[in-house]
């Protein structure tokens, strides 16, 4: 392990009925005009009105439909700016908590949003004060200081990290999950386990996200098949929710691997969603990085409760890890293959090509060879 850097990140506000302070939040914030920015699913839920009722003062802003662009951000801006907005809480999944941060960001901050995704730390003014309320168990973007958008210039996605894109406190609550859709619970489950277990083997880990994340695989592998099976169950979803926080606080600094640099390939060309593409992938990675560091899936299959005993042959150890992870996945239903969606056979190579390039890679316990990278996409398909 070499030399790192770890920060602490936003307040975390957890429990059920936690929604109750979101009022004096905001008020410490100094607060008078929030804005709620969150999507058309929860406000026909029911959810946006239960966090409206908790800050009456609030204006909803209920627009976001899909992945944040350049477009959305500025309409959620034009939104803030139309209430005089003075801070916004973002409730939502991954898209919200982004397209709120970003939002936040230019209302602060002149030009346009490409211009800053340049550099890290180019946003320099705080932005508008952020209170994320996520409302899915995965993305982890209520703890971290980055947002991704697509950008219809470079019709790609962009990501801006900046101190001044953090929240000033994460407000987890998981009595609004309580509507959550089974499949939902499951990929952004997904997304979670494999942010923290590629987040134990990366060459970035630290002994700081060790913990975050060696904690969160405890709490996924004992919560996510009850949390999957009812969401009504609030002990569970709490147990996700605190889990999928802990990912976000570590993973930025420790990086990922192998199974994002294919599934944020995968994500671009294809509609498949980043949880499932992960736990797509999870299983060919972790088979071939047992092969390169054995020794770091010991604290993994502690964490799991899986496996021989703590003596046993390091091959037989990453062995367990690998059988329980998959029974973990299949027991949540996201034992899906890729030609189920469909990924034609044809494309895995051009997939491979671009996964072996992708910024994702470059902390897997070593970076893998175009060959390698298409075995594991044979292996998934
Ligand atoms: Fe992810």
């Amino acid at each position: 392990m070499s030399n790192y850097t770890f920060a602490v990140g936003p307040a975390v506000v957890y429990g059920p009925g936690a929604i109750s302070e979101l009022g004096g939040w905001l008020h410490k914030l100094g607060s008078r005009r929030p804005v709620v920015i969150t999507d058309t699913a929860l406000a026909k839920a029911g959810v946006a009105d239960r966090v409206h009722s908790a800050v009456p003062q609030a204006h909803v802003w209920a627009e976001v439909g899909g992945e944040p662009s350049t477009e959305l951000v500025s309409r959620a801006l034009q939104a803030v700016r139309d209430h005089g907005g003075d801070a916004v809480v973002a409730l939502g999944g991954g898209s919200s908590i982004d397209t709120a941060k970003l939002a936040c960001a230019l209302a602060t901050n002149d030009g346009e949003l490409a211009g800053y995704a340049a550099d890290w730390d180019s946003l320099s003014n705080p932005g508008l004060p952020l209170i994320a309320v996520p409302t899915t168990v995965g993305s982890g973007s209520e703890m971290t200081r980055g947002a991704v958008f697509k950008d219809p210039v470079q019709h790609s996605k962009l990501v801006i990290v900046s101190d001044n894109l953090s929240p000033r406190a994460a407000l987890l609550d998981p009595t609004l999950l309580d509507t959550l859709p089974a499949s939902v619970t499951a990929a952004t489950g997904s997304d979670a386990l494999t942010q923290a277990i590629e987040g134990v083997l990366s060459t970035g880990a630290n002994a700081f996200t060790d913990a975050l994340h060696l904690q969160a695989v405890r709490m996924i592998s004992r919560a996510m098949p009850r949390a999957v099976a009812n969401s009504k169950d609030t002990e569970a979803m709490g147990e996700m929710q605190q889990a999928a926080a802990m990912v976000g606080a570590a993973l930025a600094r420790s990086g990922v691997g192998a199974a994002h640099a294919v599934a944020n390939t995968l994500g671009g060309a294809f509609p498949i969603p980043h949880g499932v593409a992960c736990a797509i992938m999870l299983g060919p990675v972790l088979r071939l990085n047992a092969t390169i560091v054995p020794e770091r899936f010991v604290p993994i299959a502690q964490a799991l409760g899986a496996g021989p005993s703590p003596n046993a042959p390091l091959a037989e150890v990453a062995q367990a890890v690998t059988e329980a992870v998959g029974k973990l996945l299949a027991s949540a239903q996201v034992a899906w293959r890729l030609r189920d969606f469909p990924v034609p056979a044809g494309e895995l190579r051009r997939v491979a090509e671009q996964a072996h390039a992708h910024s994702d890679m470059s902390t897997n316990p070593r970076p893998l060879a175009v060959e390698e990278v298409l075995g594991l996409l044979e292996e998934a398909w």
